[in-house]
């Protein structure tokens, strides 16, 4: 092509994406209708806002916390099984092991799904030599869940692929101490059931006394094997967010806002949601849920990326010979994503663009191929952090701490080469912009929270976390947050 067009080839893909720049305004009214949704759902979920789930964690770990506490991590295809050891001065060490969960068994019967959970428990601790050991376990279950105290939890919907029929409504706890019961030496009690972002925040409390919000940007679990860390594990493959609450109960409480789900009820999202957004979400499986996490967790980043491409080759802006292959759906996996953002933006060379395009099949991908690709790229993971940067300004604002500590995981903010200073950036001009520039944060990378956290929950002095904040006098069991006619469980169960 000739070095014009292909120069035209550029601008057309730049004011074809143009759609996918947010505007400080445009992050700061999404700011605000976070702090409205929040609200609201703290005052009494209604039908079309988003619901938070209070966690009945109201302190956090002061470092001083000791002892042996098993661990176990559920929140994706693989599940894990710890033993933590708490050594007293905010050290502990961790040994695990990963357990894969197979497609029947997340699309069987709930209990077939603990039962197996407990049988891979009762092998881990028979091989820690622990068997007839009393010991409390922390459970991280990253799934929505109406927490009625510490250690109850009852399924309100399952996300990332699970579909267990027989367990939305059930109490997650008790199925899993059913499921513990059939080994006769496992003396094991489930003392906290806990989310992956509070695990991590917790975990990263461990360290940082002034952490107080845990976030995940997760990536889909296929994904996962396509990179390495050290643990050879990654967490998460969602979007989510907890924070401390500290106005709306008798005492400060952990939050989990399920914050995936954002913009899916009442649509304050819509104005941004591009034709790219719709027709993604219109071939998933639980279309019109997860409007937030699907434009901002690496489960769905890769696939938005080619759909731009797609529509860019159908629309003759791009070489549909150059992209040929970017018509099979799920074929450019997120961590591509990754990998073409290794190149700078003005790079000559594009080496790990066109070393990728190879990988593909694409043979001699010119200098502007690339930089359209590259381009598409970065606008899809900037968008994605600075959605992610105006929920977490909403919530340091609700906040209001003079210093806050955010503990992060999941995959796109480990792996993106750019992602974490994107974030950093766009959060201080946010703050600026919402009147909150003296608030000081920092994002602190989370050491295996979520298994780490849980265990640490369950190292807490009970007295002052496992209690209901105040009793519904429907099903007098919960905290009605406002009123017996907002109690979760009467709602759930009704
Ligand atoms: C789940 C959350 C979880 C997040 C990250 C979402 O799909 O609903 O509970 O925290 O993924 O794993």
């Amino acid at each position: 092509m000739h070095w014009k067009s292909q120069e035209n080839e550029l601008a057309l893909v730049k004011q074809a994406t143009d759609c996918l720049i947010l505007t400080d305004q445009q992050l700061c009214a999404i700011s605000d209708s976070l702090s409205h949704e929040i609200s609201a759902a703290l005052a009494g979920p209604v039908d079309n806002s988003l619901h938070v789930y209070p966690t009945f964690i109201s302190q956090v770990p002061d470092g001083c916390e000791r002892g042996k506490y098993l661990a176990l991590d559920l929140g994706g295809t693989n599940f894990r099984v710890l033993l933590i050891h708490l050594k007293g001065n905010r050290h502990s060490s961790v040994l695990n092991e990963t357990y894969s969960i197979s497609q029947e068994l997340m699309q069987g019967h709930g209990q077939e799904l603990f039962d197996y959970i407990a049988l891979c428990l009762f092998n881990f601790v028979r091989a820690q030599g622990l068997l007839g050991q009393r010991l409390l376990l922390g459970f991280t279950f990253s799934f929505p869940c109406t927490q009625t105290s510490l250690r109850q939890a009852v399924l309100t919907k399952w996300t990332k692929g699970f579909s267990c029929a027989d367990t939305v409504g059930q109490e997650i706890g008790q199925m899993l101490n059913r499921a513990i019961g059939k080994h006769q030496h496992l003396q094991i009690e489930v003392a906290a059931i806990v989310n992956d972002t509070t695990g991590t925040l917790i975990s990263c409390a461990y360290q940082e006394t002034d952490c107080r919000m845990g976030v995940i940007v997760g990536m889909c679990e296929q994904q996962r094997l396509c990179l390495n860390n050290d643990t050879g594990y990654f967490l998460g493959t969602g979007v989510n967010i907890c924070y401390m609450e500290t106005t709306c109960f008798d005492k400060q409480m952990i939050v989990n806002t399920e914050l995936g789900a954002f913009g899916s009820g009442n649509k304050c999202l819509d104005f941004m949601r591009t034709e790219w957004d719709l027709r993604l979400d219109r071939h998933s499986i639980n279309t019109g849920h997860q409007l937030f996490e699907k434009m901002v967790s690496g489960m769905y980043l890769g696939e938005l990326v080619r759909l731009v491409v797609t529509d860019l080759v159908h629309r003759g802006i791009l070489d549909s010979k150059v992209f040929a292959l970017f018509s099979e759906p799920n074929c450019f996996i997120t961590s591509y994503i990754s990998q073409v953002e290794q190149d700078p933006e003005d790079s000559v060379t594009w080496e790990n663009t066109r070393a990728l395009l190879h990988s593909l099949g694409v043979l001699s991908p010119s200098a502007i191929d690339c930089k359209c690709l590259h381009l598409i790229c970065t606008r899809i993971s900037r968008r994605s952090a600075h959605l992610t940067s105006a929920v977490i300004s909403s919530l340091l604002r609700r906040m209001s701490r003079a210093r806050t500590v955010i503990g992060v995981d999941g995959s796109v903010y480990r792996c993106h080469p750019h992602y974490k200073t994107v974030m950093k950036d766009k959060i201080s001009q946010l703050l600026q912009r919402l009147h909150c520039g003296h608030l000081e944060f920092r994002l602190m990378l989370s050491q295996d929270g979520s298994g780490r956290g849980a265990a640490l929950v369950s190292a807490l002095p009970l007295s002052e976390q496992s209690g209901p904040v105040s009793k519904c006098s429907r099903c007098r069991e919960y905290d009605g947050l406002s009123g017996e006619l907002d109690c979760r469980v009467c709602a759930v169960t009704a």
